[in-house]
């Protein structure tokens, strides 16, 4: 398993996988294929695409340590970009064939519509997460404040689910079911973080890391 997930070929089988969306889109569209509302069809199918590119991303974590699969790690980064450009696609469609770059209507029109007002904040929350992506960026700014600003992620796909749910308004159950899922992923994290804290506390507390007792 560790020779298939380093190797360089299934990293470009991965990347042509998580193209295939935005492939069978551009090929519906020379097709006629796009329905009666194409600047809905594409809002819709890139959306989507969004949310379950973020939930690929908040899975590797969880399965890399439940599977005992560290280097399932080297995805992580191609994951997040890809709801990056996914949420890209989807935002230029609603700012472009959408608003036709209105930014008078726009801003408006994300003031007073909540479901636009929870995708925007999720967009504003994953662009500085895109920025910082790379290997330069975790060296600028250290590990720790580099960690804080990428668990923005899981911010951003409740946003993203929230934006779903208003959005559908009747039938909410496939919001419902990323809801589910990312709060599972969500769960894991905190107990995850929480018994990790809870061994390093005892760790110090063991004998041999005790201070050494000069009463004694
Ligand atoms: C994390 C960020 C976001 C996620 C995960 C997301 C996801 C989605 C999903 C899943 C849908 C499909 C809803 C349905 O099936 O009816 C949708 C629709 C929509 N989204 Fe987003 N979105 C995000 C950000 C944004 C942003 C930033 C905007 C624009 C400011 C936006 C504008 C829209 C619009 C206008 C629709 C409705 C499309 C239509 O019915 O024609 N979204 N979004």
């Amino acid at each position: 398993m560790r020779a298939l997930l380093t190797s360089k070929w299934t990293k470009v089988a991965v990347f042509l996988i998580c193209l295939l969306p935005l492939g069978a889109l551009v090929w519906r569209g020379f097709h006629h294929g796009l329905g009666a509302n194409p600047v809905e069809f594409i809002q819709l199918t890139t959306g989507e695409w969004t949310l379950r590119f973020l939930v690929f991303t908040l899975c590797i974590t969880p399965f890399r340590k439940l599977l005992s699969l560290p280097d399932l790690i080297r995805y992580r980064r191609m994951l997040g970009l890809f709801a990056f450009s996914y949420l890209s696609i989807h935002f230029l469609t609603y700012l472009f064939l959408d608003q036709s770059f209105d930014f008078a209507e726009i801003s408006k029109d994300i003031a007073k519509r909540p479901f636009i007002t929870a995708g925007f904040l999720g967009f504003l929350l994953l662009l500085p997460m895109a920025i910082t992506s790379s290997a330069g960026w975790i060296r600028r700014l250290g590990g720790k404040r580099w960690q804080r600003i990428h668990r923005g992620i899981y911010l951003a796909a409740i946003c993203g689910v929230i934006h779903y749910y208003w959005k559908v308004k009747s039938d909410v159950r496939m919001p419902l079911f990323y809801g589910a899922v990312v709060a599972i992923l969500l769960l894991w994290r905190l107990g995850d973080w929480f018994f990790r804290r809870r061994a390093m506390a005892g760790a110090k507390l063991s004998p041999q890391h005790a201070p050494a007792n000069p009463s004694s």
